[in-house]
């Protein structure tokens, strides 16, 4: 059941770049499920929004959710709204160890603007900018707060940092639901 670490968090708070190092820390593979979701469709994430509607892609991501649930040894950086349907959320709570990578709604906000790749695949989810990150962060909080075993405040961390800190969590986790009846 502990052989699963789920990273959640908004986008831009670095869930792609730890995932990856917290997976070679403990010798496990890492999934991104957006790249992967976009792969098996053909099309970039904003595309799916435009062409079938977002409560297409949310199914898609529900459904690869339930497939990865079945596979052990795995880092998986999950999309920004992939707690919000409550189903998700104790799927990963129930199928493992969920870190929340915390971030300001400044740092994300630099983070998107620099990333300009990510840009052009992901759909506004209201009306973009630093407003959209406000609000729809605002909206979310509780999700993410409830959705998690263990939260991190990313803001000045670096990576190989961020990744450590989830790895203690997680043995500290693990050590604690073993000893449990
Ligand atoms: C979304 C975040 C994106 C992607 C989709 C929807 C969201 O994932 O799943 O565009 O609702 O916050 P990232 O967090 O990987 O950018």
């Amino acid at each position: 059941m502990n052989e699963r670490i789920f990273l959640i968090g908004y986008r831009g708070c670095g869930k792609s770049t730890v995932g990856p190092i917290l997976a070679r820390n403990l010798g496990w593979d890492f999934v991104d499920m957006d790249p992967l979701i976009e792969q098996r469709a053909g099309k970039t994430i904003r595309q799916i929004f435009a062409e079938s509607g977002e409560s297409a892609f949310r199914r898609m991501e529900h459904d690869m959710l339930v497939e990865l649930r079945e596979l052990p040894r795995r880092v998986i950086a999950t999309g920004g709204g992939a707690p919000v349907r409550y189903e998700n959320s104790l799927i990963m709570r129930n199928r493992g160890f969920v870190a929340w990578l915390k971030a300001s709604v400044e740092t994300i906000w630099v983070r998107i603007q620099a990333d300009a790749t990510t840009t052009d695949r992901r759909p506004n989810l209201a009306g973009g900018g630093r407003k959209e990150i406000e609000d729809v962060l605002a909206k979310r909080l509780m999700v993410y707060e409830s959705a998690a075993h263990f939260s991190l405040d990313v803001d000045g961390l670096f990576p190989e940092q961020a990744a450590d800190r989830i790895l203690e969590a997680w043995l500290s986790f693990s050590s604690s639901s073993k000893s449990s009846p």
